[in-house]
């Protein structure tokens, strides 16, 4: 033990034990970190690149770019892939940490769920699958000059567009 164990976090010992027969999501849940870290590096630095270096750089950035971007169906499938890929990499890594340091409880149900690894567990399904499906929705659905709304609240490119 050292002097500052106070703050020391404990070594993490996953305890939550795999099933011996049936698919071992575990393993596929280590691999899908790995391949989605890989194509996580290209969609990031590609997205980093075209937002933040190419064209006018950084000061180009406002709804009107936002717009034309998701004009394009190249942008929104690469936005969708980004999210999804980044989402899922982030959530199940944080799974991971809860199985980590947090010891599931014995019970099931409403037992399973009252307690802090059920609560976090629920918590973290919960908020990744509003976020997938409100980034989705988004991503698809968005129009920066909708049908019949006021001319005063729409950007000055859409009177052009008409
Ligand atoms: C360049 C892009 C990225 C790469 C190459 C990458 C790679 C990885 C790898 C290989 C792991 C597994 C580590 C292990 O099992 O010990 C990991 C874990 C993790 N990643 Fe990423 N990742 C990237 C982006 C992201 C993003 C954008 C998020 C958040 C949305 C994120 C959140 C996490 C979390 C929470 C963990 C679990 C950490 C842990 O177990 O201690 N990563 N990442």
């Amino acid at each position: 033990m050292t002097d500052n164990a106070a703050t020391a976090i404990d070594n993490p010992r996953s305890t939550v034990v795999r099933r011996r027969k049936g698919v071992n999501w575990e393993k596929w849940g280590w691999v899908y970190m790995r391949a989605s870290g890989v194509l996580l590096v290209v969609l990031i630095f590609g997205h980093l690149f075209v937002n933040l270096f190419a064209g006018e750089g950084v000061t180009q950035l406002d709804f009107g770019f936002v717009a034309g971007k998701w004009a394009s169906s190249f942008w929104q499938w690469y936005d969708f892939l980004l999210l999804w890929f980044a989402l899922v990499h982030g959530s199940n890594g944080i799974r991971t940490i809860i199985n980590d340091y947090s010891t599931p409880p014995t019970g099931t149900g409403i037992r399973w769920l009252l307690t802090p690894h059920g609560i976090m567990k629920t918590a973290l399904v919960v908020s990744t699958v509003v976020l997938l499906t409100l980034g989705t929705l988004v991503i698809f659905t968005f129009d920066p000059c909708p049908a019949g709304s006021p001319a005063d609240l729409l950007p000055s490119f859409c009177s052009v567009a008409r």
